[in-house]
């Protein structure tokens, strides 16, 4: 009897293993998650309908207009270093891998998503050395459940200037600003020039007045810490390189790249795997390339998985951390290093995500997804139905699905608790989304 049941488990976990997830429909549904975290004025072609107008009172302090943008997460701050990076980030997939999102009907969805980031941080940069970084404060956020739409607390906004630098921050944004100027050069010329100017003064600024931006904008520093900032300058100058192919950016990056170092691969706060990919491309140099096989192979066979064999980093947002980590290495396999087995264990690694593990941490898709995400917005009710800690608290789900977010993900044992209560393992963010998104669009560009 044992044994037979034993039999029959094994069984259905080898069944379980060959699930195929449509990925096109993951990607398609992936751009609903951005709508949703929209700030400002809606659209007419807004198709998260539960959402409205809100925060249309945003300013800088001498009264320019800030509204539009992203909210950070399950809150509703505007923190401008990773959205430029979810930016970036988005931009940066979408060149390189067109036909994944031609494939998946999503190339109009995914420019969007683009442009609602760029128009904002367009908006955030008044000088040219004055850039908004946020709008916003953490605390005063946080101690409110409400809706976007209703929200009374004050909302004050911080900049970054020549006595008060972030080359970290303004370097990002110009990457952001010069990665779109490459997406949208054929669909509106206009667009994309206004981008690659704006880039270049940001990137004079971000090089010619050094210094990390959260050292600058206080508030930051509790929420998104820069680590420091050589990393974003090199980075930027690769992507204005790649917008422009001008030498002087190239001399940045062969001044500064030797100082920088891998500490945690990609992600909002370190830039190198990327750098690397981009810069392979750019030189044909294949230092690049032998770095981000360095790199992957520790990622792969030396670091720590839990027991059902998923890579982790840590118990604060695991997957954000592993997502990071699987783009470089499936970039790195698009250009020749160990590629069978980079994207079999990849997909195997985003599989996990979808459902292999017994559920699913992407809200919407495959079995047993998150229902009580750490998402203020979707788990309040509609207008004008009142909102507030008692939904927080509440063992109902939310009462919206914020569809195609993924959450944080499971602790060092593959423990997951579907509830709002558990901000680590169970908030979504626009940048773990970015890099997941980023992942799929690979696997729907190789025909998986
Ligand atoms: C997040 O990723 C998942 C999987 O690709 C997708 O379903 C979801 O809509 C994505 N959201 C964004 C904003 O990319
Ligand atoms: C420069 O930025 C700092 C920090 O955000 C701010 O306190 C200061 O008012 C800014 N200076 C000007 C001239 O806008
Ligand atoms: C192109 O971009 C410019 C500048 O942002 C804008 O004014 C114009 O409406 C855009 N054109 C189209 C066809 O979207
Ligand atoms: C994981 O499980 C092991 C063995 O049961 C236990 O010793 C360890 O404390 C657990 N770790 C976490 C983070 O729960």
């Amino acid at each position: 009897m044992e044994f037979k049941t034993n039999v029959v488990i094994f069984f259905l976990a080898g069944l379980s293993f060959s699930v195929c997830y449509d990925y096109k429909t993951v990607l398609q549904k992936s751009l609903l998650f951005y709508e949703a975290q929209r700030s400002g004025k809606l659209p007419a072609d807004q198709k998260v309908k539960w959402r409205a107008d809100s925060a249309l009172n945003d300013k800088g302090i001498h009264g320019e207009d800030l509204t539009g943008g992203y909210y950070d997460a399950g809150d509703f701050v505007k923190f401008g270093f990773p959205m430029a990076f979810t930016a970036t980030l988005l931009s940066w997939n979408i060149l390189d891998h067109e036909k994944a999102y031609v494939k998946a009907g999503a190339l109009e969805d995914g420019r969007k998503a683009i442009k609602w980031a760029t128009d904002y941080l367009l908006k955030c940069h008044v000088g040219k050395n004055q850039l908004y970084g946020q709008v916003g404060l953490g605390e005063l956020d946080h101690v409110s459940w409400t809706r976007p739409e209703d929200m009374t607390m004050e909302r004050p906004a911080f900049m970054i200037n020549a006595s008060a630098p972030g080359s970290d921050l303004a370097a990002e944004t110009a990457a952001a600003m010069a990665a779109a100027s490459l997406v949208f050069k054929t669909a509106n010329a206009t667009y994309s020039a206004l981008l690659l100017e704006h880039a270049r003064q940001l990137f004079d600024f971000a090089n010619d007045y050094r210094g990390k931006y959260s050292d600058s904008i206080a508030d930051a520093k509790n929420f998104y810490p820069s680590s420091n900032y050589p990393d974003e300058i090199v980075w930027g100058a690769a992507w204005m390189y790649r917008a422009t192919r001008e030498q002087k950016y190239m001399k940045v990056v062969d001044e500064l790249y030797p100082t920088i170092q891998y500490w945690d691969g990609f992600s909002w706060d370190d830039k190198k795997g990327g750098i690397d990919v981009l810069l392979a491309d750019l030189t044909g140099d294949s230092k690049y390339l032998d770095k981000l096989k360095t790199f992957c192979e520790y990622a792969f066979n030396k670091q720590s998985r839990t027991p059902k064999g998923l890579i982790f980093y840590g118990e604060s947002a695991s997957l954000r951390s592993t997502n990071n980590v699987l783009l470089i290495c499936l970039e790195a396999a698009q250009r020749g290093v160990n590629a069978e087995s980079y994207r079999k264990e990849s997909k195997k690694q985003l599989d996990y995500m979808l459902g292999d593990s017994g559920s699913s941490y992407v809200v919407g898709i495959g079995k047993n997804y998150p229902t009580h995400a750490h998402h203020r917005s979707s788990s309040c009710p509609d207008h004008p139905k009142p909102c507030g800690w008692t939904f927080f608290n509440s063992d109902l789900p939310n009462y919206h699905m914020v569809e195609g977010a993924i959450v944080g993900g499971p602790g060092a044992n593959d423990t997951h608790v579907d509830t709002r209560k558990d901000a680590p393992h169970n908030e979504v963010a626009c940048d773990f989304n970015a890099s997941f998104q980023a992942c799929i669009a690979i696997l729907v560009e190789l025909g998986y």
